[in-house]
């Protein structure tokens, strides 16, 4: 069981020129959340839903990650399965920074979800064209990814590891979406110190013992050379 349980949130993969989705604006790229991120969109119209997700797929190619997913990557490689990152984010950027332990709760861009069999397979092309799924051959793809009124994956998993975890940090998220804005309380009643590492207060931030305003990719590398110190 992982001592450490870091959430992270869109604002983890700002600096890497990934946009959050609630900007001024409250628009994701231009869409509203409700057309992009629910299954009613999808039946509406899937073209749109598909391009959509095809366009973040392809932008993935253009983003790096940034200091904050090396530094915790960097931080697994002492601490191994002591760290359990929690992300909402369907980027692969963690992955990339070389983490291995992750938990996609949100799903993952690069994968696809066949609706038919249910299997999810690896994915980097795209799906507007309606391809076939590579397990059984229906032409029912849909990104893997967790719409507003879908349940989030793994629960079962992230709810064992906060309440065994000694310490839960979350960084770059608004706070604004359950489940796993309500992560801070569970893991707290179960005995954890709690940080936060955000741009700003988030809306849950009095839920913290701790909470520390600025940029991801300068506070996790400090936050990750005190764990490493103490
Ligand atoms: N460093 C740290 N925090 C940042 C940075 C940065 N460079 N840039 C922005 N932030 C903060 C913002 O201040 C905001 O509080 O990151 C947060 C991002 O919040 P959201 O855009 O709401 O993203 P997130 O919390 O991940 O959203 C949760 O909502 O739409 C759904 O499923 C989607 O996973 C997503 C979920």
């Amino acid at each position: 069981m992982p001592q450490i349980v870091v959430l992270t949130g869109a604002g983890i993969s700002a600096e890497s020129g990934v946009p959050t989705f609630r900007d001024a604006d409250g628009l994701w790229e231009g869409h509203r959340v409700e057309d992009v991120a629910t299954p009613e969109g999808f039946e509406r119209d899937r073209a749109t839903v598909q391009r959509f997700y095809d366009e973040r797929r392809a932008a993935l190619a253009t983003v790096e990650p940034n200091a904050a997913h090396r530094a915790l990557a960097e931080l697994e490689e002492t601490l191994g399965t002591g760290l359990l990152v929690v992300t909402q984010n369907i980027d692969d950027l963690h992955e990339r920074a070389g983490s291995r332990n992750v938990i996609h709760m949100h799903g993952e861009l690069l994968k696809a979800l066949c609706r038919s069999c249910g299997v999810a397979s690896p994915w980097s092309g795209t799906l507007l064209d309606e391809p076939a799924c590579p397990g059984c051959g229906a032409h029912e793809l849909r990104p893997d990814v967790v719409w507003f009124g879908e349940v989030p994956y793994e629960m079962d998993r992230i709810a064992d590891a906060l309440s065994e975890a000694s310490t839960f940090v979350s960084i770059g998220t608004s706070g604004a979406v359950y489940p796993a804005a309500g992560f801070v309380q569970h893991a707290r009643r179960h005995g954890a110190r709690t940080l936060e590492l955000n741009l700003e207060p988030s809306e849950g931030s009095h839920f913290f013992h701790e909470s520390r305003q600025g940029r991801a990719g300068d506070l996790v590398p400090l936050w990750a050379r005190e764990v490493l110190w103490t």
